[in-house]
């Protein structure tokens, strides 16, 4: 392995996975700190011993099916760059789908906004990093995840969010809100993929929401009017074959105007309600 656009090549064949050329190019080029641009621009640039070793050790990481994303410790989320650990759930694209709807609804000028299950602080930092006078309050279940949340809040340098270690609603006594948004847990315990792929490195804190995946959501429908101010707003993720069940907890809670969202692949993704 002598220069760096081979070893990258190299690597790609090592590694399973959907993009391996991809994933070899990006593990080796935040080791060496430079850009994936770089790596094609610079292929003569020699690797020293000690890259050759830590290059290796990524690769051996990345072979035993850990996610990209936890190796370099980070993942981009919208316009953001967000550290994430073992903590809870790598932002996924599909999110920002959830994102760009609470950013489309009319809501008052310094909107209070609560992000449930906030995990990397990914919809919450988003959000406030678009609206600077809204206030966000962002809550988790897990002290790890909430930690890194404000890390992730002073990277970002947003001063409207709060983090607050918190079981849903349970550390918000009567506050009310204008949107409340949630990507919670929403995978059924006996899904096979949970053995399969980046689902196998991540906890199940972040993932697992009872026999049907529908624990989470249908505590946060069921307790979300007491929290939200009338004419707010309740908008949440869930999976694909939810969309039906999820919209009848929301008609059977009492809100108006349920309807649900399809993602850029035409896949179910959001529900969106409004309290009266
Ligand atoms: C699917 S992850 C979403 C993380 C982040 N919002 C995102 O979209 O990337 C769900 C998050 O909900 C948190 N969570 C699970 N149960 C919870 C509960 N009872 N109360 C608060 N947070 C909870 C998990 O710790 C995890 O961080």
């Amino acid at each position: 392995m002598s220069e760096a656009a081979i070893a990258a090549q190299l690597a790609a064949a090592e590694l399973a996975g959907d993009s391996p050329e991809l994933d070899a190019e990006l593990l080796l080029a935040d080791l060496l700190g430079v850009s994936r641009t770089y790596l094609a621009t610079w292929p003569e640039r020699e690797l020293s011993a000690a890259e050759q070793a830590a290059y290796r050790e990524r690769l051996a990481r990345r072979r035993s099916g850990e996610p990209v994303a936890y190796i370099l410790g980070e993942q981009g989320f919208w316009t953001l760059q967000l550290g994430c650990d073992a903590s809870t759930l790598i932002p996924r694209p599909e999110t920002e789908l959830l994102v760009e709807q609470a950013l489309g609804l009319a809501l008052p000028a310094r909107a209070a906004v609560v992000d449930l299950g906030t995990g990397s602080g990914a919809i919450a930092l988003a959000l406030a990093s678009e609206r600077p006078a809204w206030q966000l309050l962002a809550v988790d279940a897990q002290p790890a995840a909430v930690a890194l949340a404000e890390r992730n809040r002073a990277r970002c340098q947003l001063d409207n969010v709060t983090l607050l270690v918190s079981d849903w609603f349970a550390e918000l006594g009567g506050r009310q809100f204008d949107l409340i948004v949630s990507n919670p847990p929403y995978i059924d315990s006996g899904d096979p993929h949970l053995s399969r792929g980046d689902l196998r490195f991540e906890p199940h804190s972040a993932l697992v929401a009872g026999p049907d995946g529908l624990a989470g959501l249908r505590q946060i429908i069921g307790a979300a009017p007491r929290h939200l101010n009338a004419g707010g707003w309740l908008l949440v993720e869930h999976g694909y074959h939810q969309a039906e069940p999820v919209a009848a907890l929301f008609t059977a809670a009492g809100f108006g105007g349920v309807q649900g969202c399809r993602d850029l692949n035409g896949v179910p993704r959001t529900t969106l309600g409004q309290w009266r």
